[in-house]
């Protein structure tokens, strides 16, 4: 079995000033004078703020990536930016497809697969977000409807090594409640088994699959612990260092 190098992502979502950056000094800190972390970490602020945690991040091994980006290099798109952007300002990750932009700015796997693209061409990592919501599951369609996102998300093109996957079902984003264990290994070991279909077994197995959704200090060793998780994508608990720090020390 191939090991892989856990990774641990805070999504802060639209939450974040320049104050903020308090928090990031307390996990360098932490993560400097407490033991080694196991874990590649990721902080996702909001733009305003990425460079500067780029730049900050750097000395203690914390790495930057953005929440979005459009799909071309540059271009008459007000507000937009691109990854090209986030890359310049120190990024080297990208969450792409997340639920809240699938839903709130209606991006279809299309659009999630070309954002995907462009953060390649820039040379970030997209974290490709999939997942069901509750009445998909309900329903008994999550495998499927993860199976589509997963085909129709991943670039034609895209190496096994330029790609994160993150699991993150609809229903357990910002609602502590979290599916089962089980639930979670049964999932995880179906998005493993296409992405060996698609990449081959020796690469297939290689690739990181993040869990997100509602991991929290007090759940995330159990969770982290599951096969085929390799590392979580975290909201809410990513905001306070203290939180953060706890997630990443028990992988
Ligand atoms: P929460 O950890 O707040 O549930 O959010 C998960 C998420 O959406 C990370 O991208």
């Amino acid at each position: 079995m191939t090991t892989i190098s856990p990774l641990i992502a805070g999504n802060w979502k639209m939450n974040g000033l320049s104050q903020s950056l308090d928090e990031l000094t307390e996990l360098a800190q932490l993560l400097t004078t407490g033991e080694a972390p196991r874990a590649v970490v990721v902080v996702c602020p909001p733009a305003t703020i990425l460079a500067a945690v780029a730049a900050q991040g750097a000395s203690s091994g914390i790495m930057a990536g953005g929440q979005d980006c459009h799909v071309e290099a540059s271009g008459a798109h007000t507000g937009d930016i691109s990854a090209y952007m986030l890359a310049d300002a120190g990024a080297q990750f990208v969450i792409v497809g997340h639920s809240e932009r699938r839903a709130s700015h209606a991006e279809n796997d299309d659009i999630v697969r070309a954002k995907a693209e462009a953060a390649i061409g820039a040379g970030l990592k997209p974290i490709i977000c999939v997942g069901e919501t509750e009445s998909e599951r309900d329903g008994g369609s999550a495998e499927s409807i993860v199976n589509q996102q997963l085909s129709r998300s991943i670039p034609d093109a895209a190496e096994h090594h330029e790609i994160v996957v993150a699991y993150e079902p609809v229903w357990a984003i910002g609602t502590g409640r979290t599916p089962t264990l089980e639930e979670i290994a049964q999932m995880h070991a179906n998005i493993r088994a296409r992405l060996v279909e698609r990449f081959g077994e020796e690469r297939g197995n290689t690739l990181r699959i993040l869990y997100g959704g509602s991991m929290k200090p007090l759940n995330a060793r159990e969770i982290l612990n599951v096969d085929n998780v390799n590392g979580g994508l975290i909201g809410g608990a990513s905001l306070l260092a203290k939180d953060f720090y706890t997630i990443i020390s028990s992988v």
